[in-house]
């Protein structure tokens, strides 16, 4: 546990201690993009062109920070994304990051490609939900579902930015290499032969990269939980998603990890709120660093955000301690600019509080 992280100023600060702990080539893994950057770099410059018109006098002196999410109550308008192989910057992985993210009051969203199972992360307490990359092999879908349904997770994530992974220029100039030990548990037993489960590599080669809208339709037929669908920048295709019974739909462009050019996801979220009119909740995650971020975002109509590399820094710099105080930080934040802007609650901060782009 790292003492700096209880006096962390803001998330950058986060990022700064897990690079002096992390070997090179790992820090350039967690923080590469696509090609040369260019949509990471989107995501967080649609935020810095953002503002909004604070209203005073609105006679308040505390706000809430809570919201109501698909039947569950978080502790603030914050959940975690997926986000694979967490083993490689804590020796716990994901075990380690649903502690912190149960000692926040939020829900964890498990990678199809982690580290530690759904059951492992379940066993914290922490409100789970399993992200999914459908396989070639309908009978390895339906053992990823069984997991899912077996472990109480809450909800599935089907994430369909990913016919096949971007070519993330950092990482490979780096040339990093994920360390033998770090296998995926939600497959042991059905793929390979270790007591483990695969190595990443063997699972990608199972993907079904080919899926079409019908392949949701089956899965919301067949998956006995809410279905979320993780990397919609289209309305067009949020709309679908909707009319096909998805729960709730995720603007994101996988942190400009897939696609350089694609849109920034603040940039695309307006269009795909209005494009869903309400029908579910839409999500966004993406470049969000602050809680004026996350305010920015719930003006421009998202029902809450996912914030991803600040966590995988935190988890590096501070294990469980280190996610729970960052995201304590991020509550305070969120607290403090609803305040200045006169809402007492998230669900106040709509689109009346939008300024200016520049
Ligand atoms: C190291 C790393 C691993 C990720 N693994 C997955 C994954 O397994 N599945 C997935 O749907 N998204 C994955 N993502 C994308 C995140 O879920 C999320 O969309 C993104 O990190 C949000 O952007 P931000 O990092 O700017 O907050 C990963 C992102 C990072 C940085």
């Amino acid at each position: 546990v790292s003492p700096q992280l209880d006096g962390l100023i803001d998330l950058g600060d986060a990022e700064r201690l897990a690079r002096e702990r992390l070997p090179s080539a790992t820090y350039e893994f967690i923080a590469a993009g696509a090609g040369d950057g260019r949509a990471v770099a989107a995501n967080r410059a649609a935020f810095a062109r953002r503002t909004v018109i604070p209203r005073v006098l609105a006679a308040i002196d505390r706000v809430q920070t809570g919201i109501e999410l698909l039947g569950r109550r978080l502790a603030l308008p914050v959940l975690v994304p997926p986000m694979g192989m967490q083993r490689i910057v804590d020796p716990e992985g994901e075990v380690a990051m649903a502690r912190g993210v149960h000692a926040a009051g939020t829900v964890m969203c498990v990678s199809a490609v982690a580290s530690r199972s759904a059951a492992e992360v379940a066993a914290t307490g922490v409100p789970s939900w399993l992200q999914l990359y459908l396989m070639r092999d309908p009978a390895l879908n339906a053992h990823l579902l069984a997991q899912a349904r077996a472990a109480g997770c809450e909800a599935v994530v089907l994430t369909v930015d990913g016919p096949v992974t971007g070519r993330r220029n950092r990482a490979l100039r780096a040339g990093y290499t994920l360390p033998p030990d770090v296998t995926v548990p939600a497959f042991a037993g059905v793929v390979g032969d270790g007591p483990d489960g695969p190595a990443p590599a063997v699972v990608d080669e199972l993907l079904a990269s080919d899926i079409g809208w019908s392949a949701l339709e089956a899965l919301v037929a067949q998956a006995g939980l809410p279905v979320i669908v993780k990397g919609i920048l289209a309305p067009a295709d949020a709309a679908r998603a909707c009319e096909l019974g998805a729960a709730g739909v995720i603007v994101s462009n996988h942190g400009g990890r897939q696609l350089d050019a694609a849109v920034a996801s603040l940039d695309a979220l307006p269009a795909v709120v209005d494009a869903v009119a309400g029908r579910i909740p839409v999500l966004l995650d993406g470049g969000v660093r602050s809680g004026t971020d996350v305010v920015i975002a719930l003006a421009n109509g998202a029902a809450a955000v996912l914030v991803g590399r600040p966590l995988y820094w935190s988890l590096a710099a501070g294990g469980s301690d280190g996610v729970a105080a960052a995201l304590e930080l991020l509550r305070a934040e969120i607290a403090q600019a609803l305040l200045l802007c006169g809402c007492p609650s998230p669900g106040a901060a709509g689109p009346a509080l939008l300024g200016p782009t520049y």
